[in-house]
C-alpha cells in the first residue's frame, strides 16, 4: 500500500508523528501541519484485514524495541483504537 519511492518518508513520518504523539518533539506537526490522521488516510482502501495486518507488523516492531512491559502495552492499547479507526472501507 505504501508507494515504493516513498518508504523513507513514510517512515520518517510515522516515527517524527509517533515521537510527537507519546511527549516528545513536535517535529510532524512542525512539518505536516495538524495529523488529521483519517483524512490523510482516505486515498488508501483500509479495511479489517488491512488494520490486522498493520497491527500485526507493528506488534512486531514494537517487541524488537525491548521497551518496557508497561510501555509497551499503553503503545499497543493506542494503536490498536487508532488502527481501528483508521478503517474506512468495508471487507472486500
Ligand atoms: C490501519 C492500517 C494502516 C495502514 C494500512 C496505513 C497506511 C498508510 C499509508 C499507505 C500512508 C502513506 C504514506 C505516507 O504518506 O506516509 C500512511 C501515512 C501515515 N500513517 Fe498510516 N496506516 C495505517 C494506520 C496508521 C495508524 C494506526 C497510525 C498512527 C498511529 C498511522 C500514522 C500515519 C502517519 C502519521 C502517516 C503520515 C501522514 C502524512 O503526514 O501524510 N497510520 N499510512
Amino acid at each position: 500500500m505504501y508507494p515504493d519511492d516513498q518508504l523513507e518518508q513514510a517512515r520518517t513520518r510515522l516515527r517524527d508523528f509517533l515521537v510527537g504523539r507519546f511527549g516528545g518533539p513536535q517535529r510532524y506537526i512542525e512539518q505536516r501541519g495538524h495529523p488529521r490522521l483519517r483524512m490523510r488516510h482516505m486515498p488508501f482502501p483500509i479495511d479489517g484485514r488491512a488494520r490486522d495486518r498493520w497491527m500485526e507488523l507493528m506488534t512486531q516492531a514494537l517487541a524488537g524495541a525491548e521497551f518496557p512491559p508497561a510501555v509497551a502495552d499503553l503503545m499497543l492499547r493506542y494503536f490498536a483504537d487508532t488502527a481501528t479507526f483508521m478503517i474506512n472501507r468495508a471487507e472486500a
